[in-house]
């Protein structure tokens, strides 16, 4: 087989069969928006009801605000693990508040989650419905001003935002995440799923930036 047709057959089956459909937008929502020229980007993938993503997200949110917009790009991707069962709803109401409000609100609500992420665990849950899960997610609206989300809109949108986590998964899936917390430096996939420190995370930045 001439070698450019072959080339051409392997380029474009991907394309033609993706998987995951490809998207307007970047995949991710960044920490800050003013970092996307920042010299290292960190991608952190995180399932808001993992006690590790809790444990990581003070460490590499004091990273972001140390280094700065100009050095570290700090992306945060939604990834909820099937074995957590509310996981993925929890992933909506990320979606749902950055939707109707704004990326500053959706990680005010992923810090709300992931500080009580075990009352969304079993085996706090274990009694509890679906519908009431998403009132007590509902629960965190109230820390908004100016009643600009109420908790009854966020029961009855919430499930609106199935695609947008679906689309986040499987993005996830595909890089070969299969845990949380997950990392990627500069596109480069660290391979590891605990929680990192501040100085494990400044110890291979200073490296990279120096
Ligand atoms: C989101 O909205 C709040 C006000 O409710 C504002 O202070 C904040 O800067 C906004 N964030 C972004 C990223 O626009």
């Amino acid at each position: 087989m001439d070698v450019n047709i072959l080339t051409f057959v392997l380029l474009s089956t991907p394309i033609l069969g993706a998987v995951i459909p490809i998207q307007k937008w970047q995949p991710g929502t960044r920490y800050r928006a003013d970092s996307i020229r920042a010299q290292v980007k960190l991608e952190l993938f995180i399932d808001l009801l993992c006690p590790d993503s809790g444990a990581v997200w003070p460490e590499a949110k004091r990273i972001a605000e140390t280094y700065g917009e100009d050095q570290v790009d700090l992306v945060v991707h939604q990834y909820p693990l099937p074995y957590h069962q509310h996981a993925h709803l929890a992933a909506q109401g990320f979606y749902l508040v950055q939707d109707l409000m704004n990326d500053t609100w959706a990680f005010n609500y992923m810090e709300w989650v992931l500080e009580r992420s075990d009352l969304f665990r079993s085996p706090s849950t274990e009694t509890r419905t679906t519908v009431e899960i998403k009132s007590f997610l509902a629960e965190y609206v109230r820390g908004i001003p100016g009643n600009r989300l109420s908790s009854a809109q966020f029961v009855r949108y919430v499930d609106f935002y199935r695609n947008p986590a679906v689309y986040a998964w499987k993005y996830g899936a595909q890089r070969g995440v299969s845990g949380t917390p997950w990392y990627f430096v500069n596109g480069v996939d660290l391979g590891i799923s605990h929680a990192l420190m501040y100085e494990e995370f400044s110890n291979l930045l200073d490296r990279l930036l120096n």
